[in-house]
């Protein structure tokens, strides 16, 4: 296999960063399409705990090309707070390369992210407040500005001249803000341009050149399937495509070049942000589950709403985004617990449901028809192969893969590299 891609099947945070960095130090390249700095991956090597935001952690290997694609907000501030985080810590960043094409994060976006969520108050969407959606808001509407831009000054202080003039209206005539000021930040962004300058490709070229080379190439998913801005629970998702075909879009990949589709899968369900939950537990389990698993936000920190696992959703999952295997995350966390739940349909006016409802108020309305089945109450962090775990266990998971109605890939037991169980190689 050449080119795979990993997802998220549920709202992000399934443990994707684990997951990709492990799969990462088998490829040649690791590609990030879509998102910005509202992801947050967490990867642990040995006694260090990496935390990235934009930056593949495919970086952590010195030999694999790390991309951030056309399709990824970039904040230049935070690529080259990364670039110099990596650098203290002794990781070079010669394979990194951003896209020119990608869209700029800018202050005005950071301001106006805050805004639209105080406006909305009770109704909020719980943004990460990093810019993004009115990034994506900026590209749709043609008032976006690119990485590329960056190096061509004049082109740049034009574009720049004509978007800034209408923020600054709308944040001193709408908002009552105060406004930017257009000399510093032009001179602020070509200083970040110069900086990025070494990094800065058409990365369409270099990934299929990749592909094309028969590299081993990662697509590494931010968020998850149910953020997604189509196929999520809309309104409350991200402005981007995490689902796979984002990742065609977001790289400038046909859909022809792509061999598999792996989605990580956590064997239970977190939540940041507002929006519909149907397995929420809002009881001493959860909390437990929360505890256990610190669940409390790579980005933000705030504490994650916690849930049963969602099959209905994860098959939603495996049907948009065509998956072929699964890797299940974080087994370790229920190690605890005398019995676990799972959803296996929802129940709306007492009809039963197997597929997601399209509409948001149906699917607040759901309540989830659960399936109850015997915990293993022992630590199965040291298991290596999937015959070291308890019977328990493997039957909780035989069960997923059987209502989600895609096989096995990989099964992770613990934090380290080391704690993962391959059923099946992604590449
Ligand atoms: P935004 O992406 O900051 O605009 O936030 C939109 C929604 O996506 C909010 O509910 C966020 O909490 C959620 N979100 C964004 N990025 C992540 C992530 O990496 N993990 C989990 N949730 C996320």
């Amino acid at each position: 296999m050449s080119a795979i891609i990993v997802v998220g099947t549920q709202w992000g945070d399934e443990g994707k960063g684990k997951i990709i960095d492990f799969v990462s130090e088998q490829a040649d390249m690791v590609v990030r399409h879509q998102g910005g700095n509202n992801a947050g991956h967490t990867v642990v090597s040995g006694d260090v705990v990496y935390k990235l935001h934009l930056i593949p952690s495919g970086i952590l290997y010195p030999e694999t090309d790390c991309v951030i694609a056309n399709g990824v907000v970039v904040d230049p501030r935070v690529f080259l707070e990364e670039v110099e985080y990596l650098h203290q810590r002794g990781i070079g960043t010669e394979r990194l390369r951003v896209s020119s094409e990608a869209h700029l994060i800018m202050p005005y976006h950071l301001v106006f992210d805050s805004l639209a969520e105080d406006r909305l108050g009770t109704q909020k969407l719980g943004t990460t407040l990093r810019g993004v959606g009115p990034a994506y808001m900026d590209k749709a509407s043609r008032m976006g500005v690119r990485v590329g831009d960056l190096l061509q000054p004049e082109v740049f202080r034009d574009r720049l001249e004509r978007v800034l003039s209408e923020k600054n209206h709308l944040l001193s005539k709408a908002y009552g803000r105060d406004q930017f000021d257009f000399e510093d930040m032009l001179e602020q962004y070509l200083a970040y341009g110069e900086q990025m300058r070494p990094y800065i490709a058409n990365t369409s070229v270099v990934i299929n050149r990749a592909i094309d080379a028969g590299k081993r190439v990662l697509f590494e998913g931010a968020q998850g399937t149910m953020l997604d801005i189509d196929h999520g629970t809309y309104p409350f998702v991200t402005s981007s495509h995490p689902i796979a075909g984002g990742a065609c879009i977001g790289a400038g990949v046909g859909p022809t070049k792509i061999d598999a589709v792996y989605g990580v899968v956590k064997c239970y369900t977190s939540r940041v942000g507002d929006g519909p939950f149907p397995t929420e537990l809002l009881d001493a389990t959860g909390d437990a589950i929360r505890q256990e698993g610190q669940e409390y936000g790579t980005t933000t920190g705030r504490p994650r709403r916690i849930g049963w696992l969602d099959t209905v959703a994860l098959r939603h999952a495996a049907r948009v985004n065509g998956l072929t295997g699964l890797a299940v995350t974080r087994l370790d966390v229920l190690d605890h617990l005398d019995w676990i739940q799972i959803a296996v349909a929802y129940r709306y006016r007492g009809e039963v449901m197997t597929e997601l409802p399209d509409s948001l108020e149906e699917l607040s309305e759901v309540e989830p028809v659960l399936e109850t089945m015997e915990g293993w109450k022992t630590s199965i962090t040291g298991a290596r192969r999937i015959d070291d775990l308890p019977a328990a266990t493997r039957r909780y998971l035989d069960r997923i893969a059987e209502l989600v109605g895609v096989p096995l890939a990989l099964v992770s037991v613990g934090r380290e590299r080391t704690n993962t169980i391959v059923l099946k190689p992604l590449f």
